[in-house]
């Protein structure tokens, strides 16, 4: 079958031939119909991410990890449970049977592929508990997780959304999709200090970071208080690390501003199935709009040196 093959720490996936997985006892064989390549993708090929060891170890390595596929009887799945060599851009898969649910009909397999990154931003209910009304702060608002927490935080009923980004034009759409003001986080660290306390408007109840950095630490310090009040608390979610791995925090960000800060797995286990069906009837109903680029398997090296698709999710699909 052909696969996509890396044989170096940071090298490029290249088409190659390798011999089709055959399953053992519990184990399911699923034609692959759409993969996402994600930034962790990315970083585990090259040798960047925490878990990258295991791929490393196992070069040349097929990456990706999960994906939406077709079972024998033509059922359509949801599959993970690889471990490097064998990875999801291929022609073929095995997985663990348990590792293979179906896909709710209705819809498209390239969306379904992309779900992860709207299932992190509903942790922003799942984590940090929003509840309608309630001031979200989107940080990254312009990447393709970010502007699917935009939406969700406009289908939560939340109040006030104010979004990050860089990019003047790529802010300007955001308001299209729900945020009521927009900062754009390539300023001066003083500037961008003033720019989340002008947009506050009393306070940012939740913030769901896919940044981290340099614009959270900025942002913790524009939530301390220079006075003796008590401001309103900010739960903040962090869910990625597009801007930085580390920040700096000051004791009296914690202190004195009521910051309380969550990983967005915190009540995912038990969150995960009501917040996966709810993406998936927002998506069915339109209210939720996936952006995805296509591209076949066998251009997987043009897909992956990609650098034009800006807020939208590439998908590998076998060809
Ligand atoms: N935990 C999960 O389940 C989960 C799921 C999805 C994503 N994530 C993580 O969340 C993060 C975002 O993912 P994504 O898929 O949305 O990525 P993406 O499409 O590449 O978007 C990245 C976002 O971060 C901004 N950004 C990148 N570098 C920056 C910098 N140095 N300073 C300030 N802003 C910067 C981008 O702004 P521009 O538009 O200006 O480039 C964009 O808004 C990643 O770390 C990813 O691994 C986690």
């Amino acid at each position: 079958m052909k696969a996509a093959v890396v044989d170096r720490t940071g090298g490029i996936p290249v088409l190659s031939d390798v011999s089709e997985p055959v399953p053992g006892d519990g184990e399911v064989l699923i034609s692959v119909e759409a993969v996402a390549v994600e930034n962790v993708d990315r970083a585990i090929v090259a040798g960047t991410h925490y878990t990258a060891a295991a791929f490393q170890a196992s070069l040349p390595a097929v990456p990706c990890f999960d994906g939406i596929g077709r079972l024998p009887d033509g059922t359509l799945v949801g599959f993970g449970g690889l471990t490097p060599p064998n990875g999801a851009l291929a022609q073929f898969a095995v997985v663990p049977a348990a590792y293979a649910p179906p896909v709710p009909e209705g819809i498209d397999p390239a969306e379904a592929a992309a779900l992860s990154s709207a299932i992190a931003g509903m942790s922003m209910q799942t984590a940090a508990g929003l509840t309608a009304g309630e001031s979200v702060l989107v940080q990254g608002a312009t990447g393709v997780a970010g502007r699917l927490a935009v939406q969700i935080a406009r289908l939560l009923g939340a109040g006030r959304i104010v979004a990050t980004g860089r990019d003047d034009d790529a802010l300007a759409d955001l308001t299209n999709l729900g945020a009521d003001a927009v900062i754009n986080t390539a300023v001066d660290d003083r500037a961008l200090v003033e720019a989340y306390r002008d947009q506050a408007n009393g306070g940012y109840d939740v913030v769901v970071d896919f940044l981290w950095g340099r614009p959270t630490e900025l942002l913790t310090r524009a939530l301390t208080p220079d006075s003796f009040v008590m401001p309103k608390p900010t739960r903040l979610v962090h869910v990625g690390v597009a801007a930085g791995e580390t920040i700096e925090l000051a004791g009296n960000a914690l202190r004195t501003s009521g910051l309380e800060i969550y990983g967005a797995g915190r009540n995912m286990a038990t969150g995960m199935a009501a917040a996966y069906q709810q993406v998936v009837d927002w998506v069915r109903t339109g209210e939720l709009k996936m952006n995805v680029t296509t591209m076949p398997l066998s251009r997987i090296e043009e897909a992956w040196q990609r650098t034009d698709l800006r807020g939208s999710r590439l998908v590998i699909v076998p060809d």
